[in-house]
């Protein structure tokens, strides 16, 4: 059984969307949300991306969660935070004997349906309750419950600067009860020789999706982007100990967004800042979940070290 709970609609995404291309395009230097990359298309480049030779994090995190789900405490209700495609997620409900319910929340209505489809035919016992939400707004419409795990996969965790990340933890602490927990995933710090090209591949399908977020702005807002005109970058910035993407415009440009009343002006070479990716040691996953309000119970890694998964309870 699916129901599916919609707190973002058509909408509110737009809403969303035209005030984070407002503040972000006004900046100096301009700025986009990362969020924004998925859209159908861009939830699919994500996939290709996972299945990228140079892109470790994603079979990295798959093999331990291969390894170790099993040592997993039970729990009735799985929460899985941007959860898209739930692939992952099989390896969690295989090895959570009495689960009954399982929570996707995210962004893509597309991703979640098609999700949810597969996932009905392969666990047709168990209850699959979508939510379309953003997990940096809608976290207080979780279920309740008394016996959940929440589970924050990929490395997404990264995606969000230090004090972002703060208020993120913080309000999952907040809708849990003590004793409930949290499996997050974090991509370790590494040479920039593994990390940049797992964010700039050889064929391309990170530049892809990474220019996706221009297209989801010229196809919702009207804009008028030249897509192909911008170029990729990624960068490991070792002080802040992520990965940056960015898009560089390789020309002088002006983009028209009508529906904002907006002229962007580009200089050549000029660039937007579209996702950061931050890389942890286990010290700092620790110090940030103690700061929470979470207790450490387990830390796993890879056989390489590559990527860290931790299970904590809500003290
Ligand atoms: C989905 C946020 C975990 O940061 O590695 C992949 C997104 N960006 N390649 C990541 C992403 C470029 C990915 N996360």
């Amino acid at each position: 059984m699916t129901v599916t709970d919609v707190y973002l609609d058509a909408g509110d995404l737009a809403r969303a969307l035209r005030a984070d291309v407002t503040a972000g395009l006004t900046a100096d230097p301009k700025w986009l949300p990362p969020k924004w990359f998925y859209d159908a298309r861009g939830s699919e480049l994500f996939e290709q991306i996972t299945e990228l030779p140079e892109y470790y994090p994603y079979r990295a995190e798959r093999s331990i969660l291969a390894a170790h789900a099993a040592e997993l405490p039970p729990a009735r209700t799985l929460i899985e935070l941007g959860s898209g495609y739930s692939t992952k997620t099989r390896l969690l409900m295989d090895a959570l004997g009495t689960l009954e319910t399982y929570v996707p929340m995210d962004i893509s209505a597309s991703a979640l349906a098609a999700a949810a489809t597969q996932i009905a035919t392969d666990y047709p016992r168990l209850r699959v309750h979508n939510i379309v939400g953003d997990f940096g707004r809608h976290l207080g419409h979780l279920p309740g419950g008394d016996d959940r795990l929440v589970a924050f996969l990929g490395g997404t965790i990264g995606n969000l600067e230090p004090a972002e990340r703060a208020k993120f933890l913080a309000s999952v602490r907040e809708v849990l009860h003590p004793g409930e927990r949290l499996l997050l995933g974090t991509d370790l710090v590494k040479s920039p020789s593994v990390l940049v090209p797992a964010y700039d591949d050889a064929q391309g399908v990170t530049a892809d999706f990474n220019r996706n977020v221009l297209r989801v702005i010229n196809a919702s807002l009207g804009a008028d982007f030249d897509v192909d005109a911008f170029a990729h970058v990624a960068l490991w910035d070792p002080i802040n100990e992520w990965i940056e993407m960015r898009l560089r415009a390789t020309r002088p440009m002006r983009v028209t967004i009508p529906t904002l009343n907006l002229t962007a002006h580009f200089t050549d070479g000029e660039e937007i800042r579209t996702e950061i990716s931050a890389k942890f040691r286990r010290e700092r996953v620790d110090k940030e979940l103690a700061e929470a309000g979470f207790t450490l119970d387990q830390w796993w890694t890879d056989d390489e070290s590559r990527f860290g998964l931790s299970l904590s309870s809500a003290v």
